[in-house]
Formats: C-alpha cells, sequence, structure tokens
C-alpha cells in the first residue's frame, strides 16, 4: 500500500509516516511506521509477535534473525518499509498451535534450549538451512550459525539439535 499518512517535524526534520501491508506468518497485517522503523520494532510492537528477540539492535548477535522470502534477515537492520510485499516467517511460524515442530522438539532432546534468547534466531536460521540442504554435515550448520550469538555457549548442543532434527543418527538425550 505504502501510503504517506501524516507528516510530523522531529527535531526541526520532517518525518512521514506510512500505511505499509506487511506479510507474516502467511497473514497480511497493516501497520503505520515511520519510514526509519526497523522491521524488528514492526513485528514486535507494532504486530506483537514477542517471540523475535531484541539483542544488540547491531547486526550483531542474530537474535532477531527472521526469513524473508526464506532468507535469514537480521531484522533489527533491516527497514520495514523494504520488506513490504515480502513473505516474513517469525519463529511464531514454527509450531502448530502448542504443537512443537520437528526442529522445535530436537531443541528440547539436546538440550538447545539453555536461557532461551539466542534460540529464537537459532531456529530460523537452521530452519532456512535445513529448508535448502536436508542433510547437512556439522561444517554446514556451524557456517549456517555463525551470524548467531549465544551467550550460555552451547554450541554443540545446538549443533546436535540440527543433526537430531535432520535424522542423522544424533538420538536425543536422557534429560
Ligand atoms: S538484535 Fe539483531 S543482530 Fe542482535
Ligand atoms: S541459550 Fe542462552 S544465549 Fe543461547
Amino acid at each position: 500500500m505504502d501510503q504517506i499518512t501524516d507528516r510530523t517535524t522531529v527535531n526541526g526534520k520532517k518525518s512521514r509516516s506510512r500505511v505499509l501491508e506487511m506479510s507474516i506468518n502467511g497473514e497480511t497485517h497493516e501497520i503505520t511506521v515511520k519510514p526509519r522503523v526497523m522491521l524488528l520494532e514492526a513485528i514486535r510492537d507494532k504486530i506483537g509477535l514477542t517471540g523475535t528477540k531484541d539483542g544488540c539492535e547491531s547486526g550483531t548477535c542474530g537474535a532477531c534473525t527472521v526469513l524473508v522470502d526464506g532468507q535469514p534477515t537480521l531484522s533489527c537492520i533491516s527497514l520495514a518499509v523494504e520488506n513490504e510485499g515480502k513473505d516474513i516467517r517469525t519463529v511464531e511460524d514454527l509450531a502448530d498451535g502448542d504443537n512443537l515442530n520437528f526442529l522445535q522438539e530436537a531443541f528440547l532432546d539436546q538440550g538447545g534450549t539453555q536461557c532461551g534468547f539466542c534460540t529464537p534466531g537459532m531456529l530460523m536460521s537452521a530452519t532456512a538451512l535445513l529448508e535448502k540442504n536436508p542433510k547437512p554435515t556439522r561444517d554446514d550448520i556451524n557456517k549456517a550459525l555463525e551470524g548467531n550469538l549465544c551467550r550460555c555457549t552451547g554450541y554443540n548442543s545446538i549443533v546436535d539439535s540440527i543433526l537430531q532434527a535432520s535424522d542423522q543418527g544424533v538420538k536425543p538425550r536422557l534429560l
């Protein structure tokens, strides 16, 4: 839609709000944002999907990763207006109601979720990987997750989670 809806003055400069039609997890949402609003803020504050995490806000931690047209994207450094009309998927898209998907179940089985803060970003990067490469190697997984930081440092269990999800012989642990 991309309509200009109003003009305001901020710090002496003109700022224009726009109405955007955003496709999030298969649903269209109409939101009004200023041009400088980032996709992360639009998803969390305008649409109310708070699964996507706000970590560094500078493109370094990966906590805010969503999929845009299937590609992992750092929503904290991508403008909302740039994503109008694109297919955006967040971590809320993975489960079916209360039923976790196979990747989320594998994270639980392997202890890939510790404090959980990095988990949504990890899940979305892993989802993009598995959609392109259903049988990734450890190296493939490490490369796919290189932009996702885990302060709890449980990287091995996260990699094992993805190997289990891809049915490569990693069995669920006894937790
Ligand atoms: S919050 Fe986006 S990369 Fe850290
Ligand atoms: S599980 Fe705590 S930051 Fe990764």
